[in-house]
């Protein structure tokens, strides 16, 4: 019998198939993240890590926490663990690749609408009473028809989008990687182009990339200055890979026309950020998974991943190199 911690409550099920193996769980219940102390506390006398959430898992906590066999993650994104560490340390990390792209996409594609027809703003302005008088052409949206879609990072949840702007709007695509996407040039017609043509071209930039010491703060007044003033941004990656400061001095001057946001730096945000009333902009609360069939998945791909680690198998889905 080995020992699981779970660092959130989470269904029945995915206990029952770890306990069904004759396993032992430990969950954290309580409402709020644990702290680093107490992630240690649990985590050091467990054989796996069954990980929800984004507290850092970094090297003095992988330090304290050495003899782990397995650290699952239940999410696609691993910024928040010192991988490098972990596997100087033999400590595979799993992670969920692949089942989240299209609800992650369908996000971004959310966004891109909220802002594009203000609906956010407008369902603000119903409650504050502001339903009165029909005027024709105040505080109008845009049409997304034909509009460029520019993907900054065409993996596996970019081409979601890709996909759907294009059915859905007929959106030309063009994007920004490291390599070539060819998938997404057969399919999609999508053309490869380098980050300045990026963000001229771009009516809407929906970005997709991982988080790395490269992409950090790539979105900050610089690039913001390049782009289309009637440019929508849409972030549903990681709050960090754009400088917030100057995203809203960029919306407030009308460099861009408007933003989508569903991951924030920090997280959460705060309720009275500036950002939270403006008109063009769209926030969420980093909901890009939450659905309930992906949710279940990931759980699932987590799982798998727990009990191959406890084996002393591969991990099925392995972020280590
Ligand atoms: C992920 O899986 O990385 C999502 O951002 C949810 O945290």
């Amino acid at each position: 019998m080995m020992n699981i911690f779970i660092t959130r409550e989470v269904p029945a099920i995915i206990k029952q198939s770890l306990t069904d193996q004759g396993h032992r769980l430990f969950e954290w219940t309580e409402k709020r993240d644990l702290t680093p102390d107490e992630l240690i506390q649990y985590a050091k006398d467990s054989d796996a890590l069954f990980s929800v959430g984004g507290h850092a898992i970094d090297s003095h906590v992988l330090a304290a926490c050495d003899h782990l066999r397995v650290i699952a993650l239940c999410s696609v994104g691993y910024d928040h663990v010192d991988v490098a560490t972990a596997t100087r340390l033999g400590i595979p990390i799993g992670n969920t690749p692949g089942v989240l792209s299209k609800a992650t996409a369908d996000t971004a594609f959310l966004l891109m609408q909220n802002v594009a027809r203000k609906a956010i703003h407008k369902h603000k302005e119903i409650l504050r009473g502001n339903w009165e008088f029909f005027d024709p052409m105040v505080d109008l949206g845009i049409d997304l028809q034909g509009k460029t879609l520019g993907i900054y990072g065409l993996g596996r949840i970019g081409y979601e989008m890709a996909k759907s702007c294009r059915y859905a709007f007929n959106m030309p695509v063009i994007y920004h990687n490291r390599g070539h996407n060819e998938e997404a040039e057969q399919d999609l017609d999508a053309r490869r182009v380098s980050f300045e043509e990026l963000l001229e071209q771009s009516d809407v930039l929906s970005v997709h990339a991982n988080l790395s010491d490269q992409t950090q703060g790539i979105f900050n007044r610089d690039a913001f200055s390049r782009m289309k003033a009637s440019a929508i941004f849409i972030n549903t990656a990681r709050g960090s890979m754009h400088n917030e400061e100057d995203l809203r001095t960029a919306l407030e001057n009308g460099v861009i026309w408007g933003a989508g946001l569903d991951v924030t730096n920090p997280e959460p945000m705060a309720p009275d950020n500036p950002l939270l009333n403006m008109p063009n902009v769209a926030i969420l609360p980093h909901i890009g998974s939450a659905t309930v069939e992906t949710r279940m998945k990931m759980m699932q791909l987590t799982v798998e991943n727990v009990l191959a680690g406890l084996r002393g198998d591969k991990l099925p889905y392995c972020v280590n190199p």
